[in-house]
């Protein structure tokens, strides 16, 4: 399995972000995560359109666009023309996930799922086979920097079960509170997609950051 390292621009100096961009490249980054917020799902407002417009205009990178918003669908266009790769959404704000999911693919971009920690992977288990991406949430969405929920551990271990079960290539991505402390953790239990705002943006030298953060995956391969 391939770790992939997608800092989240949340946590970002917005006044430079194509240098902080740039930053994660040069210390490997695979993926950029890109965190919308509408102010209803969840209580923080983030970014929209012009933002990963900008993103996309600064990499050549896999702009990961994560909906934290209701009614995801009513982005879904316009998020793909300003160059989102991946669109996940969250499966409490998505009852249509079916319609959804396959609107999102339709518009050529990666279609993925996010849970809360207190969503269950029941929510999914029948669109699995329509997944190119679950987002296990490893904190309650809608800030950075928050600690890591243990439980998420144990459940990233039954999604890579059922994944499996299905014969299923989706990425496991998980986000929230992924560190030093947590990453290896994450790994072992299946993941090997990892989000990381705060321990990257907060080290004091966040390219080494990004790779420390893929050798302690590596090294416990
Ligand atoms: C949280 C966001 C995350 C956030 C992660 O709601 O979805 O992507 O930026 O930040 P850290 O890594 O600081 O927990
Ligand atoms: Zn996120």
């Amino acid at each position: 399995m391939t770790v992939r390292i997608a800092p989240s621009v949340l946590s970002a100096d917005f006044r430079i972000l194509g240098d902080e961009i740039a930053m994660c490249e040069a210390g490997g980054a695979d993926w950029i995560h890109v965190d919308v917020m509408d102010g209803r799902f969840v209580p923080n407002l983030s970014f929209g359109v012009k933002v990963i417009e900008a993103v996309r205009k600064c990499t050549q990178k896999t702009v990961d666009v994560h909906l934290m918003v209701q009614e995801p669908e009513k982005y879904f266009d316009d998020y793909v023309k300003a160059g989102a790769d991946v669109l996940t959404i969250h499966v409490e704000a998505a009852p249509h996930l079916d319609r959804q999911l396959a609107r999102i693919k339709e518009l050529g971009a990666k279609a993925g799922v996010a849970l809360n920690p207190g969503t269950p992977l029941s929510a999914i288990e029948e669109v699995v086979h329509m997944l190119d991406l679950v987002l296990i949430m490893s904190v309650n969405p809608g800030y950075g920097g928050q600690k890591f929920i243990d439980y998420s551990v144990d459940k990233i271990e039954r999604m890579r079960f059922l994944l499996d079960q299905a014969d299923s290539r989706a990425v496991l991505e998980v986000d929230g509170g992924i560190s030093r402390d947590t990453i290896q953790r994450c790994w072992s239990a299946g993941a090997d997609t990892f989000v990381a705002g705060n321990a990257i943006f907060g080290a004091a030298d966040p390219r080494a950051e990004i790779a420390v953060l893929r050798n302690l995956c590596v090294e416990s391969a």
